[in-house]
């Protein structure tokens, strides 16, 4: 069975898709499922943020295919982990866990990087694009770290 990872941010058009792309190009394809999701519903079906596409693919990372994507409750039996880039997205998701199981599935993504210090990916939307590599610095660094518990836990 494959692990099933989330990634989850606002808009699913900046953060999450990064996020995605970045972890599944550390991860073997099969073993590992990573998707992406938004608390927000305003782009659904729609590919990510230019400066997104961009950003990875100074990379080497292609996520053109992604599409905008909205996190339900479901997704809490669906996924195995559930990574948020910010507090207030931890909120949001944890508001819609119905037991403790479910809750327990959601970390901030940051949490690998800096254990205990509650920190936030920056929402890049309204800024310009150095905001985006940022977030690809910051995603890159701890998805190293989050890459490496992963396949050790499920090796
Ligand atoms: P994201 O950024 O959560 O990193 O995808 C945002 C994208 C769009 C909006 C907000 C945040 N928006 O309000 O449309």
């Amino acid at each position: 069975m494959s692990v099933k990872i989330l990634m989850v941010c606002l808009g699913n058009i900046c953060r999450s898709p990064l996020a995605e792309g970045i972890l599944a190009s550390k991860l073997p394809k099969g073993k590992f499922i990573v998707d992406s999701a938004g608390t927000g519903n305003w782009h659904v079906g729609k590919q990510p943020d230019d400066r997104s596409i961009a950003t990875a693919k100074k990379h080497g990372i292609d996520i053109s295919s992604q599409r905008g994507n909205y996190f339900t409750p479901k997704y809490f039996d669906i996924y195995d982990y559930i990574f948020v880039m910010d507090n207030s997205n931890y909120d949001d998701v944890v508001s819609l866990a119905k037991t403790d199981e479910h809750k327990k599935k959601v970390q901030l993504i940051l949490e690998e990087l800096f254990p205990g210090d509650n920190v936030d990916v920056p929402d890049p939307y309204y800024g310009l694009q150095n905001g985006f590599d940022m977030v690809f610095e910051m995603l890159d660094e701890t998805t190293d770290l989050l890459a490496k518990k992963l396949l050790e836990k499920h090796s």
